[in-house]
């Protein structure tokens, strides 16, 4: 079963109204981008308006988050079960019977039972807030070093899969390799998903030689079409989840036709084989024609600037 780009948690507490309500917001803030966040109590109590009110004072809106119960999920796989529960509680924290990658229990202070003034109360759940907010920085870097070491592993793959498939080619294995580095350059300045980049990149050309076989041709539009069933299987096999492998097959049947898509992922992975193939292609040209090629082809900031360096 391929793992999801994005790991998939779920908090737990005993009401989901105040803890999991707050987790789930402050994670969904915190780590947009590596993360699917869902909560979820034993009882669906409703969402507490006072964990709504202290969230907001941090600019975060869950108002449209709504209470759920544990049971609704139980079909589903989640690589975290996170339970916030303390256990002293009269009521147990609720058991998740699906599938979890990770299970662990963090307890905090209910602040449905604080009492006292309103002040007090607020006080309370703002206590509990920022001590959620804490824990859930150290947990968002744990979910991002996964992800890095699981991104690290299957670039290892991809480049492998590419070398066995361009058998011998060295200069098609040079040329995917040196893509790879320059898109790997391009990316810390674009915010463009990093696994996705780096499939596109050392798989872009991977249809030319069924092009060449198939269609007496390594022509772009040729490529476009063998390049991006290869590139499927390839990074099917290796348990790559669908949505990358959708995107970057659009980015490899794309790579030879400018605004045939753009997203970030496209534009890096574009620039990055422009870098590769000006000095290539165009080794003769003056130095006026050489700008004026920079300024029409490249897309990214990072892209254009290398250019500048390297050929101007
Ligand atoms: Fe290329």
């Amino acid at each position: 079963m391929p793992g999801p780009a994005k790991k998939r948690v779920l908090f737990l507490c005993v009401g989901n109204s105040c803890r999991s309500q707050m987790a789930e917001g402050l994670l969904r803030h915190i780590a947009a981008n590596v993360s699917e966040v869902h909560s979820a109590g034993a009882v669906a109590t409703g969402l507490n308006p006072r964990a709504v009110e202290v969230m907001a004072e941090t600019g975060i809106d869950i108002s449209a988050q709504w209470s759920k119960v544990v049971d609704q999920f139980a079909e589903e796989n989640f690589d975290y079960v996170v339970t916030l529960c303390d256990e002293s509680e009269d009521n147990p924290c609720p058991v998740f019977l699906g599938e979890a990658g990770r299970r662990l229990h963090v307890p905090f202070d209910d602040p449905a039972y604080a009492t006292g003034t309103e002040q007090e109360i607020l006080d309370f759940f703002r206590r509990v807030r920022d001590q959620i907010r804490g824990w859930l920085e150290t947990f968002a870097n744990e979910i991002i070093s996964e992800q890095c070491r699981e991104v690290a592993v299957w670039r290892e793959q991809l480049v492998q899969e590419m070398k066995t498939l361009f058998h011998g080619d060295q200069p098609r294995i040079d040329h995917a390799l040196k893509v790879l580095e320059y898109a790997e350059t391009i990316l810390p300045e674009e915010t463009a998903d990093p696994l996705t980049v780096k499939a596109a990149a050392i798989l872009h050309d991977i249809g030319i030689h069924e092009a060449e076989r198939k269609h007496g041709s390594a022509a772009g539009r040729f490529q476009e079409i063998e390049g991006p069933p290869i590139a499927r299987r390839i990074m099917e096999r290796i348990g790559i989840d669908g949505d990358t492998i959708d995107h970057a097959c659009r980015i490899v049947g794309s790579h030879h036709t400018a605004g045939k898509m753009d997203t970030p992922e496209f534009r890096t992975v574009w620039d990055a084989d422009w870098l590769v193939n000006i000095p290539d292609e165009h080794a003769t040209a003056d130095r006026k024609k050489l700008a004026r090629l920079v300024d029409r082809v490249f897309k990214t900031e990072k892209g254009y600037k290398l250019a500048e360096e390297l050929f101007l």
